[in-house]
């Protein structure tokens, strides 16, 4: 099943002289939400492979697709329970390497995700733990304790799961196991030499498929604090990505990394893995990118910022001087299937729509890397409205119904047509997993393509230009002098970026020619122009 790894770049006109990840736009591809091509409801391989050409004419480099390996599907596809296997309702073997050999033929790289800090509770080894006396050697693939209290009744210790509720589960014969997630995605002990040899050899099974790399989740997990402590902290979900905490980003996992980046380099083809890691600042998450680890790192606290000059400004100045010290490229990312959708985020209505047209004109000028989440594209919104009966993610259970999850950022993507789904589905299918909200025709890619004012045709063009202008992708950039409440920078001699994170239009010099705005731009004195409340527009500099 090996692919030719040396791939046509169609449309890449731009200078670039490193390796492709290093300026990649990557599109991220949530399976079960993208497209139905079966007509079961659920979006599928199939429902991808159909629509990589819209991926191609959108601009991307890449996609990255999130689990589609067999699973009970309890955190939608987290919870694998065979990882080189693709679940049956989401296709077949055959259907992920008629998949990446077509991307491939578009000119589109293929990411896949890979689960290393649990697996399913229905896998082979959780089975086998389950079946197991306390104390047999396979329960130690994962982590098995006595409970406290007179009868070990109480939990090992007070952690929490990521989802709510202690992160221990008791078995019947009293024993306890660790789950940082739901019960049903038991932590593997990484302390275990099969656990390691394992997942060395699922990586190499994906890799020999043709995958041009991996989105590695919880990876900042895997490792615990060896005498599972007590934290003494009742909301410690409050703290990730903050402050320290015991399970998470602890050193030992980067030896992890040194052994799946020596055998991501013996692949030809410029494989690549990129971190999800929710780590208290920039320069924890930089030791993830030394040039024997990975190569990429989400950048979450960019996606976290608020909407401001000065804190935008912060986040992007401390995430260059992060990675610049390892010579990784930054990455930048609004939005993504676990966080509220950015324009809801941005105050929702025509101001998060107008505030989202600015984020992603400054996202794809900034020197780097960008990952962009399915639908944003479109604008949609998060669906806050979902009936309760619907709601999937474990999320809502487990906080007892207080916290309704991460289904409104899942909803289905509209395509075309008249009535919901919109076009979700095969032609006559009307089912969604999740409904799609009645008046979002007016948002589906039928919609807004050729409308030149639409989001999706900004996301067009800012995605051409980036591709044709030298001076955006890799390298650096010089801020310069904007008026309160506004960035500008350039990159290169040629291109200029303003942002005006503001409330009220300002007056901005005239850099030379327009090449694109979220909104009209109007003349103003002396020469300038009056660049509109919430708005970003970009320059070609000319000789003045
Ligand atoms: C991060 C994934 O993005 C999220 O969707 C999932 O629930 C957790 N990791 C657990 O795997």
């Amino acid at each position: 099943m090996n692919l030719p790894l040396t791939l046509p770049e169609p449309s890449r006109t731009r200078d670039n002289p490193g390796p492709w990840w290093r300026d990649a736009v990557i599109y991220q591809v949530y399976v079960r939400s993208f497209a139905d091509g079966n007509g079961d409801g659920v979006g599928d391989l199939l429902g991808i492979r159909t629509r990589l050409p819209y991926l191609r004419d959108l601009g991307v480099d890449a996609l990255w697709i999130t689990p589609f390996y067999a699973s009970p599907m309890a955190d939608g596809g987290y919870d694998v329970a065979d990882y080189r296997a693709v679940d049956p309702t989401l296709g077949t073997l055959g259907d992920i390497d008629a998949l990446v050999r077509e991307a491939h033929a578009l000119g589109l790289r293929v990411i896949v995700d890979i689960v290393p800090n649990h697996t399913s509770d229905r896998h082979a080894w959780f089975r086998e733990a389950l079946a197991a006396a306390p104390g047999d050697a396979a329960r130690e693939r994962y982590m098995f304790r006595d409970g406290r209290g007179a009868d070990g009744e109480l939990p090992p210790n007070d952690w929490e799961s990521v989802f709510g509720g202690p992160a221990w589960t008791r078995v019947p014969d009293g024993s306890w196991y660790l789950h940082l997630f739901a019960p049903e995605q038991p932590d593997l002990n990484w302390h275990h030499p099969e656990v390691r040899a394992e997942f060395l050899d699922i990586l190499a099974f994906w890799l020999n498929l043709g995958v041009d790399g991996f989105r590695i989740d919880v990876a900042h997990g895997m490792f615990k604090e060896p005498t599972l402590a007590d934290i003494g902290h009742d909301r410690q979900i409050s703290l990730l990505g903050t402050q320290a905490l015991p399970y998470f980003d602890r050193d030992e996992v980067h030896e992890i990394y040194r052994d799946w980046r020596a055998l991501l380099d013996t692949y030809p083809g410029d494989r690549v893995a990129v971190a999800e890691a929710w780590v208290p600042d920039a320069a924890r998450l930089a030791l993830y990118l030394r040039p024997d680890e990975l190569h990429q790192a989400f950048n979450f606290h960019y996606l976290g910022t608020d909407w401001s000059a000065p804190a935008f400004r912060a986040v992007v100045d401390d995430s260059l001087a992060a990675v610049a010290d390892v010579g990784a490229p930054a990455t930048w990312v609004l939005s993504n299937h676990d966080v509220q959708r950015h324009v809801t985020r941005y105050g929702g209505g025509p101001l998060g729509q107008a505030r989202a047209r600015a984020a992603v004109l400054l996202t794809l000028a900034l020197p780097g890397s960008a990952y962009l989440y399915q639908g944003e594209e479109l604008g949609l919104p998060e669906v806050t409205d979902l009936p309760d009966e619907v709601l999937q993610d474990p999320q809502w259970e487990r906080s007892g119904h207080t916290d309704r999850g991460r289904d409104g950022c899942r909803v289905p993507i509209p395509w075309d047509g008249t009535e919901a789904p919109f076009g979700f589905g095969p032609p006559g299918s009307r089912q969604s997993w999740l409904p799609v909200p009645a008046d979002w025709q007016g948002l589906s890619v039928q919609a807004q393509r050729g409308r030149p004012d639409s989001m999706l045709e900004l996301y067009r063009e800012a995605l051409r230009l980036r591709r044709a202008l030298p001076g955006l992708g890799g390298g650096t950039l010089r801020w310069i002098d904007a008026p309160d409440g506004c960035l500008a920078f350039e990159r290169g001699a040629e291109f200029v970026c303003v942002v005006n994170f503001g409330d009220a239009p300002v007056t901005i010099p005239a850099y030379g020619r327009q090449l694109l705005a979220g909104a009209p731009l109007v003349a103003a004195e002396a020469g300038g122009v009056l660049l509109p409340a919430d708005t970003a527009v970009w320059w070609e500099r000319t000789a003045e």
